[in-house]
């Protein structure tokens, strides 16, 4: 049988992830569905963010729903969502940023570069090194090469080789692998691609780039469909897979009803394409676009439903189309 692990997380993952899952439940009662309770919350109940047995819990499914975690500002803090994507090697992240007329794919680097790990902090200094590898690159560049040839489209390499040797580096790496590959490519500084894809979105398909970048340039983009509750994630390794919304776990507006459930519920939709479920996730896909154009909407694009509400309405689609 197939088994998703479902960890709601922190914030608002207590309230996005639960509408995910329901829409999961209904186009696949044959799922088996399971709790991992990790985050910040279990570590002031319990001292221990994210145990050893959570991990192998979390291997034991054949994809998890997550939600978002908050990382407090506190020394020694590990991030559980880091911690994650480490333990299961989940080092392609995918950021889809789709809109009217564009259709870009963000794909992040998600295990080295600046999140490598490798930190110091003395009284005078601290430092965070940067590591980029050849075996991290051309798993990256290949997985963006894909993509970029099962669409069609042309490959941007984002990065910043005129001040880091790291990112000519990956640069090279990345020109190689097109090349090779005889994929059409074209590279750009990171910030100048920051407002590029603002000015020009219809300009991009496939970005690649490292992980810092990656997690900049996505929050950015965002803009172009609505903001954050909108974009949906998929971390991908090579035997795991993690869905998650772009955001955090927005403690601002947590508990209040009125985060948007469409960066899960799309998340949800991509983890059902990657079982192979490819009718399943249009159909979420295409309960959401009904829903849209029925006028309802949360109140971070103009409207006034609540998060319970519009998720109501997604099971109400659903149920009908099924
Ligand atoms: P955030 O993404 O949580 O929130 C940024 C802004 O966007 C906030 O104003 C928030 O209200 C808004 N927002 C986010 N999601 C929304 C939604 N679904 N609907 C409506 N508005 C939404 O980022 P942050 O405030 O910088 O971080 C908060 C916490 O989340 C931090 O502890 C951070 O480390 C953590 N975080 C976790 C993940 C993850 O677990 N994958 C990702 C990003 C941030
Ligand atoms: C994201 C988040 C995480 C990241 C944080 C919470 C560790 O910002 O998933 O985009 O930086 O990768
Ligand atoms: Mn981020």
């Amino acid at each position: 049988m197939t088994r998703i692990a479902v960890v709601e997380g922190d914030g608002i993952g207590h309230e996005v992830i639960p509408v995910a899952q329901e829409a999961l439940a209904v186009l696949h009662p044959d799922y088996e569905y399971f709790p991992v309770g990790v985050g910040y919350g279990r570590w002031e109940q319990t001292g221990c963010p994210c145990a050893d047995r959570d991990i192998a819990a979390l291997r034991t499914a054949d994809a998890i729903l997550f939600g978002a975690v908050t990382t407090p500002p506190m020394k020694d803090y590990q991030s559980v969502v880091l911690r994650i994507r480490k333990a299961l090697d989940l080092y392609a992240n995918l950021r889809p940023v789709k809109g009217d007329g564009f259709d870009i794919m963000i794909v992040r680097e998600n295990s080295e570069g600046l999140y490598s790990g490798i930190e110091e902090t003395s009284a005078d200094r601290a430092t965070t090194l940067r590591v980029v590898t050849r075996k991290g690159t051309e798993r990256i560049a290949r997985v963006a090469i894909q993509l970029a040839q099962q669409r069609q489209g042309t490959l941007t390499i984002g990065h910043k080789a005129n001040v880091l040797k790291s990112d000519v580096f990956f640069r090279d790496i990345c020109v190689a692998a097109a090349k090779k590959a005889g994929v059409s490519y074209n590279d750009k500084f990171i910030d100048a691609l920051g407002l590029d894809i603002l000015l020009h979105p219809k300009a991009y398909d496939v970005i690649v780039t490292t992980n810092i970048f990656g997690d900049i340039i996505s929050d950015v983009a965002s803009y172009l469909v609505g903001g954050l509750g909108l974009v949906p994630s998929a971390n991908i390794g090579d035997r795991y897979a993690l869905f998650e919304p772009v955001h955090g776990s927005a403690p601002d507006i947590a508990g209040k009803n009125i985060a948007n459930p469409i960066a899960a519920l799309r998340s949800a939709a991509m983890l059902l394409a990657y079982l192979g479920d490819n009718e399943g996730s249009v159909r979420l896909n295409s309960a959401i676009t009904t829903v849209l154009s029925s006028g309802m909407r949360t109140r971070d694009i103009g409207g006034s439903a609540g998060t319970r509400e519009f998720g109501d309405a997604i099971l109400r689609v659903l149920g009908k189309q099924g």
